[in-house]
């Protein structure tokens, strides 16, 4: 590994280039992806380990990037719990026994890890011969689990997941601490497979109030963030999204780095968490279908307000979307790089 930088922010030891890369930098903005994608399905191209390596890979050759992150996605791990679950075109992906009452918990088993996500473990190894910077794993976190597996259409308002969590706390407990078995087994194992950094995405988790959050979830954080240290030091990073009221209650349970939205100011989240925290954001990914002179003006703003953390890490604030023009993803880069010169 020859770059770097996204470790050593992540270790708080100074770096003068600003690591840089995107959410979801594999995806179907990239020509190159459709074209595999017109061939394979989504869970296809997911478990073939020579797919999912030259997918991770492709956004490294077009762009001066400093993480790659491995092909996967956060859902296809609940298929071997007892989950059945697919990606329907246009719509996304789909969960065809969603949990409706505490006995479905009871039947979802934590299988053994190489055999749920051995292909993904593979894969890994793959990526690792071939790229000079950092490759992410990552898992998603229990509450948006829970959330995908217990909503019956979109998760965003949280209705269903704190119906079931109020009505059913012995079977919410349950469901999270099989969940927590499950992630902290599946990020030691990309770590053992060559993982250098575990990010945990937890997109959901802006739909709950900072009490909420220190009773449903905080707790399982905990967890994962323990059984990970307890046999490796890999930096582990937290991303939510629309969840900064809740960075007071996150601060606390010790994560290596926190990613952070477009809602929220950088300084701002830095003022609350302290500057000792690596924080990665937070251009919003709509702002990448703006003229590129508003969207220059915005990566500096980004970079000028990020100056309140010593180690900042520059993404979006969330996945960068579909149709997303590969000149704006060129100018976000060229406009950092500029930045560091400075
Ligand atoms: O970042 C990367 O490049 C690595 C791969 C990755 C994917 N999904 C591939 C993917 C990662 C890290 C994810 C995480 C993920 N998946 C999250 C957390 C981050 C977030 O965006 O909130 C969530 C909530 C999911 C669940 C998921 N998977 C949704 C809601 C969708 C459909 C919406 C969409 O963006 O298409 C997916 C499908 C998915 N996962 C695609 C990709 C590249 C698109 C599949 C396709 O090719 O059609």
């Amino acid at each position: 590994m020859t770059n770097r930088t996204l470790l050593e922010r992540m270790s708080k030891k100074k770096t003068s280039r600003i690591p840089c890369w995107f959410m979801r930098q594999a995806g179907r903005y990239l020509p190159e992806y459709q074209e595999v994608r017109s061939k394979h399905g989504m869970l296809d191209v997911i478990r073939t380990p020579e797919l999912a390596a030259k997918v991770t890979v492709q956004p490294l050759k077009r762009f001066d990037l400093d993480a790659a992150i491995i092909f996967a996605d956060i859902l296809n791990p609940l298929i071997g719990m007892g989950i059945e679950l697919d990606y329907i075109k246009g719509e996304g992906p789909k969960i065809f026994n969603p949990i409706l009452k505490p006995e479905d918990v009871q039947k979802l088993v934590v299988p053994p890890v190489e055999e749920n996500i051995g292909y993904t473990l593979e894969a890994i190894s793959k990526v690792k011969g071939e790229i000079s910077v950092p490759l992410i794993g990552f898992s998603g976190a229990p509450f948006t689990l829970s959330s995908y597996m217990l909503e019956e259409g979109s998760p965003a308002t949280g209705k269903s997941v704190k119906e079931f969590a109020l009505n059913h706390p012995d079977a919410w407990k349950s469901l999270q601490e099989k969940l927590c078995d499950m992630i902290a087994q599946y990020a030691i194992a990309q770590v053992k497979a060559g993982a250098d950094v575990i990010q945990l995405f937890d997109s959901w988790v802006g739909c709950l109030s900072p009490a909420e959050f220190d009773a449903l979830v905080k707790p399982y954080l905990k967890v994962i963030l323990s059984g990970i240290k307890s046999v490796s030091n890999v930096p582990v990073l937290y991303f939510g999204t629309g969840h900064c009221g809740l960075f007071s209650a996150i601060r606390d349970i010790g994560f290596d780095a926190l990613g952070v939205d477009w809602r929220v100011q950088m300084s701002d989240v830095a003022s609350v968490v302290g500057d000792q925290v690596p924080l990665q954001g937070n251009l919003d990914p709509a702002l990448l279908f703006a003229p590129l002179d508003i969207l220059e003006n915005e990566v500096n703003r980004i970079l000028e307000d990020a100056t309140a953390i010593p180690w900042h890490i520059f993404n979006l604030g969330h996945g960068i979307l579909p149709k997303t023009p590969i000149a704006a993803v060129e100018k976000v880069i060229a406009t950092v790089r500029a930045y560091e010169k400075n």
